[in-house]
């Protein structure tokens, strides 16, 4: 084993170490390659760490005070923007809709405009919307394998009897494809219509809306409050914030 490898297996990334990342990430995260092709420059010894090669991809690194070289060449830190948005209804979160009167990057400063939406909402869903440029980010909240929750306030056409609301969280076939299992809470009959909060991990389209069609009832309105680690919190409709630090450590933390 070599001496820098033997050192880091003592310096594994914890809890308490929330601001380093794996060298693999850090190499992703900085552009330099995949996560995959980070793998196997790290092993071929092409990676110098604060001056020794280093050959352990989970070795933590702090960019606040690291020097990292691939093949002799200083990896910059890259700059990452991290914007929550309280999305209103009527807005599209794709950039390049050409057909869309009005995106969601209408609603943020032009500094913003080269952020992309993480996942998309409905045009007619509001609530939390993330916009970054970290790559990274955005694929472990969205690809399915990391089973991300996302919360979502609904309002549903008619009174929800527990029959339609036990198969929801049970999962009703879409498009072929039985969807996961649900948790639907805090169901408060109206007058007419269900208000109620779901939790899904997957991010099908339109798939609240689906899935209660599936057993009769409209989704008369929805709102995201929930993403993972983030949370929209008491953000005005249109309104957007940047994350807090707290916040892009729980990010990186996934
Ligand atoms: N499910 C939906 O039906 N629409 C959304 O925008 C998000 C989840």
């Amino acid at each position: 084993m070599y001496r820098s490898q033997q050192l880091f297996y003592f310096m594994k990334p914890s809890d308490k170490d929330p601001i380093k990342l794996r060298l693999q990430v850090f190499l992703s995260r900085n552009g330099v390659c995949s996560r995959r092709q980070a793998m196997d420059i790290i092993k071929e010894g092409r990676v110098k760490f604060n001056g020794q090669i280093c050959r352990e991809p989970s070795a933590p690194v702090d960019s606040s005070r690291d020097h990292v070289f691939v093949d002799g060449k200083r990896v910059q830190v890259k700059r990452y923007d991290y914007v929550l948005l309280n999305k209103p209804a009527g807005y599209t979160t794709t950039k390049f809709d050409r057909h869309a009167q009005k995106t969601v990057l209408n609603l943020l400063p032009r500094k913003f405009r080269h952020l992309s939406s993480v996942g998309r909402l409905d045009r007619d869903t509001e609530g939390l919307l993330l916009l970054t440029n970290d790559g990274d980010a955005a694929y472990q909240l969205t690809h399915p394998k990391f089973n991300v929750d996302k919360t979502y306030f609904a309002r549903v056409s008619g009174n929800l009897e527990m029959d339609k609301r036990k198969k929801v969280e049970s999962g009703v076939v879409l498009d072929g494809k039985r969807t996961a299992p649900a948790k639907i809470k805090k169901v408060k009959p109206l007058k007419n219509v269900t208000e109620l909060m779901i939790t899904i991990h997957e991010g099908r389209k339109r798939q609240v809306r689906f899935m209660f069609s599936k057993v009769g009832h409209r989704v008369i309105y929805l709102k995201r409050l929930i993403q993972g680690p983030l949370v929209l919190g008491a953000l005005k409709k249109g309104e957007w914030r940047l994350l807090n630090q707290q916040e892009i450590e729980g990010l990186k933390k996934m």
